[in-house]
């Protein structure tokens, strides 16, 4: 698989078109299962969770056809069985999102259990909730978890956390159930407006994606339709995170301001300059940086996949910031290797406590998954000496030629 090397010190100047979102795309290509009919995809990001992704839909039965540059056609009209292995599920815990579709369209879904990953032990009992509450029967055991309804009828769903995962999925079953579904404490991130979005074009009928109460009435069957993926708001970030820590200058393409504006509220308090633009979002730092607090709330709070980035950021602030992670129990793993760079972080329950050092310094680490992976490539960015990361494969999953990327707007960094 290879390193990312990086030598620190150059300040990003340039260009930079986002890329469609990940969080967005997996769940609407799993909705391509629901329709009868090929589905066109404009904007779709070619990282290796996409590939996971197609692959599964692939192996269910759909037909794919990749047609340049960021477009996909996807035809599920045919789907050969409602099962998905433990090989591909394993290699990617999103592989649940196929769970709902599977079960509208064929009234069965048995899914190899994701099981946790890195950043928690991140349970599906929300998903599994609100598919008993259209009617479906759950059943568990030998590393499977099984879902039967014959005929989902709409049904009522309060979720205890507005899971992105879960609201994704109710909604996706519940477009092709007899009546009308409510979500209840629903999730609000942009992913799910794009999903409903696509659903609609698709005939569905979503209402109130975007906000805690989603109301889905049932139709006969979805067709195949056209849609753009949004852009990538935690690429954006990242881009955002760079420039700021090498006191850059970088126009970023491509992005939807509404959907960073947590994320742009919390840079701009630690000084850096970020101007709207008719050509893209301008990102301008040049002076050093100041702490300030931040904890991960479910959107519009600021985004958990920003925290990495962002506490790679403060490791150079000048003052003390608190960095609180509320959504997943475990995502601090980047925190023993950025201290490997000397960086001066404790971590006390739930909050990373982060004493701003006037340097941080070029080491060996490792990325234990996707955005602490991005986080120790910014890091990498303002380190003094050369930065040498292993474990790039989790990089992939997430971001597109993120080396060449950076490359273009002047960083020295390369893998081999
Ligand atoms: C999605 C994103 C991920 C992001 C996360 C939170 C995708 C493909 N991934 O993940 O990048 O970090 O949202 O914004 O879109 N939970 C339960 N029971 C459940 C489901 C979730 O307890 O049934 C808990 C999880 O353990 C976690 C929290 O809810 O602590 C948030 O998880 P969720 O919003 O479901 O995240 P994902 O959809 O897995």
């Amino acid at each position: 698989m290879g390193k990312i090397y990086i030598r620190g010190g150059n300040a990003l100047k340039g260009t930079v078109k986002i890329d469609g979102a990940k969080n967005a795309a997996l769940p609407v290509l799993a909705a391509s299962l629901l329709a009868t009919g090929p589905s066109s995809f404009e904007e779709v990001p070619p990282l290796d969770d996409v590939v996971t992704i197609c692959n599964l839909l692939e192996d269910l039965g759909a037909d794919i056809s990749w047609q340049g540059d960021g477009q996909l056609q996807i035809d599920a009209s045919d789907l050969r069985t409602s099962e998905t292995p433990y090989e591909l599920v394993r290699k990617m815990r999103a592989s649940i999102l196929v769970m709902g579709p599977l079960l509208a369209r064929l009234g069965r879904a048995r899914v190899s259990l994701p099981g946790g990953c890195n950043i928690g032990s991140r349970p599906i009992d929300l998903h599994l909730k609100g598919f008993m509450a259209l009617g479906a029967e759950v059943i568990m055991g030998h590393g499977y978890i099984e879902a039967v309804a014959p005929k989902l009828t709409g049904g009522r769903i309060y979720l205890d956390f507005p899971s992105v995962g879960a609201t994704e999925n109710i909604m996706m079953a519940a477009t092709l159930a007899t009546g009308t579904t409510i979500i209840e404490n629903a999730a609000a991130e942009p992913e799910i407006v794009d999903l409903a979005n696509y659903l609609n074009a698709a005939g569905a009928q979503v209402r109130g994606a975007g906000t805690s109460l989603i109301r889905i009435t049932g139709v006969p069957e979805l067709r195949g339709t056209v849609h753009t993926v949004i852009p990538d708001r935690i690429e954006a970030g990242t881009f955002i995170a760079a420039t700021a820590i090498t006191g850059g200058q970088v126009l970023l393409k491509n992005v939807l301001v509404d959907h960073l504006k947590p994320v742009i509220a919390k840079f701009e308090e630690v000084g850096v300059r970020i101007l709207e633009r008719d050509d893209g979002l301008l990102v301008v730092a040049n002076n050093r940086l100041s702490a300030t607090d931040i904890k991960t709330l479910p959107y519009p709070g600021f985004p958990t996949d920003m925290q990495a980035q962002v506490t790679s950021v403060l490791t150079v602030a000048r003052g003390t910031s608190v960095v609180t992670e509320t959504i997943f129990e475990n995502r601090f793993m980047h925190v023993d290797e950025l201290k490997r760079m000397n960086a001066n972080i404790k971590i006390k329950g739930r909050s990373a406590i982060i004493e701003g050092v006037p340097e941080i310094t070029g080491a060996p680490v490792n990325a234990s998954d996707l955005r602490a992976g991005a986080s120790l490539v910014v890091a990498g960015l303002a380190a003094s000496g050369v930065t040498e990361l292993g474990n790039i494969h989790h990089i992939d999953r997430g971001y597109h030629d993120l080396v060449a990327k950076l490359k273009k707007i002047g960083a020295d960094i390369w893998r081999e």
